[in-house]
């Protein structure tokens, strides 16, 4: 199939575009670079030895949409462009909302337009705010959401749910990521985060690699069996594998939710220490109080994502470790080697 992928240059993009093209399928990518590199592309193409055709630009010009769809018979849109980081939303929550919801609408309006109803959207377990029940499955009440970006995930999910109400030939697939992280095994592509990390991952990584001093450990008094804080850490390639099964099983239109985790639960604790054992160094941390905003727990049920689109995650906590520094090692400056 051609797959329009939206974001396609960025960290869980670029992964997705590697997954579907060894998977057969076309990639065209649209991308504005603002969080991301072009020289991620040339990195795709080098794994897959296959050519992603690229456009240069934002999802909001709504000349550019019409012009990719115009050029390309598009089957699918993989939705990833959009700004993603909680602080940053908090600071600057009309940048937040015009990108994520504008450029939802923009794509929405372009796919219209050209007969093209089918879309999977890069959603986040943030939209179930503070869970219900652990784990989360998919039916657990949404919303609640405390910042920016998190709400803008959430107006996306609902927007995209009206449309389908609205026309029944519409297939809309929400992904709700738990935290992806890691790298693919070639270690030539991987996440390349501007300036100092917010994300526990790429922050031990620089520790690791003695750009950082030591790991902050945002507080050691929750409710969980070592006090810190407990994630449902995601291999991105799983993550990215995730995406071709969605758009390989589903056939039908309506409106299809998947959590795309892998039902374990790791504290920052642990996720030091399995980090330790990848790079074979010590991982200096303390602990500092708690981040606002952050909960005690989060992990998926992830069953329905295997019943219905036979998808698993399958790779552990070693690998990510394993993958980010090896992606850490191999490229020190991210992408600008
Ligand atoms: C964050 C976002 C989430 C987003 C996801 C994308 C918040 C509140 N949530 O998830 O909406 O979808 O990133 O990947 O920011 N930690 C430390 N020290 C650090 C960094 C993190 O102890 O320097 C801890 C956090 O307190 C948390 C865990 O590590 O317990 C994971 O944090 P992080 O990687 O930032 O992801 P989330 O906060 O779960």
């Amino acid at each position: 199939m051609n797959i329009l992928v939206t974001g396609g240059a960025g960290y869980i993009g670029s992964h997705t575009c590697v997954e579907l093209l060894n998977g057969g399928h076309c990639v065209t990518v649209i991308d504005n670079l603002v969080n991301s590199s072009e020289e991620s592309l040339k990195r795709i193409e080098k794994i897959t030895g296959k050519k992603v055709k690229f456009y240069n630009g934002d999802v909001r010009d709504k000349a550019l949409l019409q012009k990719i769809f115009s050029e390309n018979k598009i089957d699918w849109a993989i939705h990833f462009a959009g700004l993603k980081a909680v602080g940053e939303s908090c600071a600057k929550p009309v940048e937040y909302y015009d990108n994520n919801i504008c450029g939802t609408l923009a794509l929405v309006e372009a796919m219209r337009a050209h007969g093209c109803k089918k879309i999977v959207f890069s959603s986040s377990a943030t939209v179930y705010g503070t869970p219900e029940k652990l784990p989360l499955d998919e039916n657990c009440k949404i919303g609640g959401t405390t910042n920016p970006y998190g709400t803008s995930k959430y107006f996306q999910e609902i927007m995209l749910e009206d449309i389908f109400k609205a026309d029944n030939e519409w297939t809309v697939v929400l992904l709700r990521y738990f935290n992806p992280v890691g790298a693919h095994a070639s270690g030539l592509i991987g996440e390349d985060p501007k300036g100092i990390p917010n994300n526990l991952t790429p922050y031990i990584a620089k520790v690791a690699i003695g750009e950082l001093k030591e790991v902050g450990v945002f507080g050691n008094d929750y409710d969980t069996p070592d006090g810190t804080g407990v994630r449902d850490y995601i291999h991105v390639v799983d993550l990215a594998k995730g995406h071709v099964a969605a758009i390989e099983k589903i056939t039908r239109g309506g409106v299809f939710v998947y959590n795309l985790g892998t039902g374990a639960g790791y504290s920052v604790l642990d996720v030091i220490r399995a980090f330790e054992k990848a790079c074979g160094r010590a991982i200096p941390y303390v602990i500092k109080p708690r981040r606002a905003g952050d909960i005690a727990a989060c992990y998926a049920n992830a069953e329905k994502a295997g019943k219905e689109l036979g998808w698993k995650a399958v790779l552990g906590i070693d690998d990510m470790c394993a993958s980010l520094w090896n992606w850490q090692t191999k490229n020190p400056e991210g992408y600008k080697k």
